[in-house]
């Protein structure tokens, strides 16, 4: 199963089991992160779950959706590396991934 390391907007740094099929945001949540907010649930429509993920990564994840892009353009905190936690899905080759938890907006 994949590691994957969240950082919080504290900067405490934490590394949990990722079930294959599991967005990031509800891996995040699921293990009482409570910080990362995801009002919408998953399904890309609220940004409450922008996440920042380590550049190393970026070739391997899904691409971004025209919503997706949308909805994190309404943020004021997006970076190179911004995505919307619900919409990455875990798989293996994602092992040792980081994400760091964006400021809230
Ligand atoms: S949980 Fe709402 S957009 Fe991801």
């Amino acid at each position: 199963m994949a590691k994957l390391v969240v950082i919080t907007r504290e900067g405490d740094e934490s590394v949990y089991e990722a079930e294959d099929g599991l967005s990031v945001m509800e891996v995040i949540r699921d293990n009482g992160v409570d910080e990362l907010l995801a009002l919408c649930g998953g399904c890309c429509s609220c940004a409450t779950c922008h996440v920042i993920i380590d550049p190393a990564f970026a070739s391997l994840l899904p691409e971004m959706s025209d919503d997706e892009n949308e909805l994190l353009d309404s943020s004021d905190h997006r970076t190179e590396g911004s995505r919307l936690s619900c919409q990455v899905i875990m798989k293996d080759d994602l092992d040792g991934m980081i994400v760091t938890i964006a400021p809230e907006d």
